[in-house]
């Protein structure tokens, strides 16, 4: 039976039989509906465990999972508060999903960051590897597939990893799923905790956290994820251009995260714009380094198009299986045509040929941007990729003022799982060719509007 806890003017109707999860739920609807306003103190897990008859540990763990999800803010010697409005809660953004906020669909200037130049898909070499694949496959290809996907598309992409990329990838080690979003959902039911870097997107923590997995925070600074603040079983990182920060893990912790995988850990590196690095030869994946502790995810998102769900995991061999199952339990059954026309494209050598066009695209617009930035504000992070971070004093002022130019643009303080600086993230992508100029004008002229002259 529901019972009501009371405090001030909260009630919190929980049952106790559903234990923690419906403990964390019930206290995350009263935040998301809005009962807990945010900046309110929470109570001491002691009073709250001692209000409800559990014990501390649990109410401790419900902060804590709520911390993670961003709900909740706590601070060492403060009581535990709801997050503020300007990290509003995850769960919240990601029904909508960024690509669909309001907000961005009413946006002139699309700089928000994550997609690709949407005008620039193959549409031709698409086409023409389709004629290709329908003239030759047998009906038998017409049938559900396997839940790994085709053999075909197995073995170009180990070849195309092994070459791009260094990663070590037999066919039968690779899962073709649909997107790293799946991905990561499927992950997080086989693990019960996986550490995030902080700051990350908050909608891929959000998806593992839905699988089951409790998420948990690891600092990154400038050289990358700090290695040897590794406590969990498992952990999420982003090796070759850090999102959102752009900063790239330095030679010493990949050659110490390595080491933590081969000591017992297990590493999930997101390789998602790993085609895109523009100032000297990529570094390749960290994947290499210990194959047999570390998930290599990859897709084509930022190289063709997110509409088209593929992604792929290379997964050391005791880890097919149950993910190849797992996702077969959920209802996957992999777009096969889709699959053979990216193999074509891979074979063919259409693949290689516009991942250098786009990288050539990108670089140039990288540059056009960084020249026309105010002088007060300078990027960190490498030459890559499709988006770059200005952090500034004042978040929400520079975001008000960028909007004021009907400009879309993400929020670095959403990405935090503790706190951090506040900032903007620009994604320079997604404007087709004639709309990027503007775009950037307008973003300038907004920036301008907040600048404060350099000391
Ligand atoms: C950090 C990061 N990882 C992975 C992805 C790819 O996600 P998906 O394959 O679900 O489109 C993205 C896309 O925006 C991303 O920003």
């Amino acid at each position: 039976m529901a019972r009501s806890w009371s405090s001030s003017d909260l009630h919190l109707d929980w049952d106790p039989g559903t234990g923690r999860r419906g403990l964390t739920g019930a206290l995350r609807s009263a935040i998301r509906d809005g009962r807990l306003a945010p900046g309110t103190a929470l109570p001491s897990t002691r009073a709250l465990a001692a209000d409800l008859g559990v014990a501390r540990g649990t109410i401790t763990r419900v902060y804590g999972d709520l911390t993670a999800e961003g709900y909740l803010r706590s601070r060492q010697g403060a009581p535990t508060r709801v997050a503020a409005v300007t990290r509003a809660p995850a769960e919240a953004r990601e029904k909508a999903g960024p690509a669909s906020a309001a907000w961005l669909r009413d946006a002139r200037w699309d700089l928000f960051p994550g997609r690709p130049d949407l005008s620039s898909f193959p549409r031709a070499a698409w086409a023409s590897a389709t004629r290709r694949v329908l003239h030759a496959m047998p009906a038998g290809s017409f049938d559900y597939g396997d839940p790994a996907g085709p053999a075909a598309l197995r073995e170009a992409l180990a070849r195309y990893l092994a070459r791009s990329r260094g990663v070590l990838a037999e066919p039968d080690r690779i899962v073709v799923c649909g997107g790293y979003l799946q991905a990561i959902t499927v992950l997080g039911q086989l693990y019960g905790e996986i550490a995030f870097e902080d700051p990350s997107l908050p909608e891929f923590r959000l998806a593992a956290a839905r699988g089951g997995a409790k998420t948990v925070p690891v600092p990154v600074d400038e050289r990358g994820l700090r290695v040897s603040e590794l406590d969990s079983p498992v952990v999420v990182v982003t090796p070759a251009h850090q999102y959102p920060l752009g900063v790239t893990l330095a030679p010493e912790r990949r050659s110490a995260l390595a080491g933590w995988a081969a000591a017992g850990g297990l590493v999930i590196e997101d390789d998602y714009d790993g085609e895109f690095r523009f100032d000297r030869q990529p570094l390749g994946a960290v994947q290499s380094l210990a194959p047999e502790r570390i998930v290599y995810a990859g897709g084509v998102s930022k190289t063709l198009a997110p509409s088209l769900r593929i992604g792929w995991l290379v997964l050391p061999r005791r880890l097919v299986t149950p993910v190849r199952d797992r996702m077969a339990e959920l209802g996957w059954r992999p777009p096969v045509l889709d699959h053979l026309i990216l193999a074509d494209l891979l074979t063919s050598g259409a693949y290689d040929r516009h991942v250098r066009q786009r990288r050539t695209a990108y670089r140039r617009r990288r540059d056009r941007l960084l020249a026309a930035l105010p002088p007060e504000f300078v990027p960190e992070g490498i030459s890559a990729g499709l988006h770059l971070v200005l952090k500034v004093p004042d978040e929400e002022a520079a975001v008000r003022a960028v909007r004021r130019r009907s400009v879309a643009v993400d929020q670095l303080s959403r990405h935090w799982m503790t706190s951090g600086p506040g900032g903007i993230v620009v994604g320079y992508g997604t404007p087709a060719e004639h709309a990027f100029g503007p775009a950037v004008a307008a973003l300038v002229e907004g920036l301008r509007a907040v600048a404060t002259p350099r000391p």
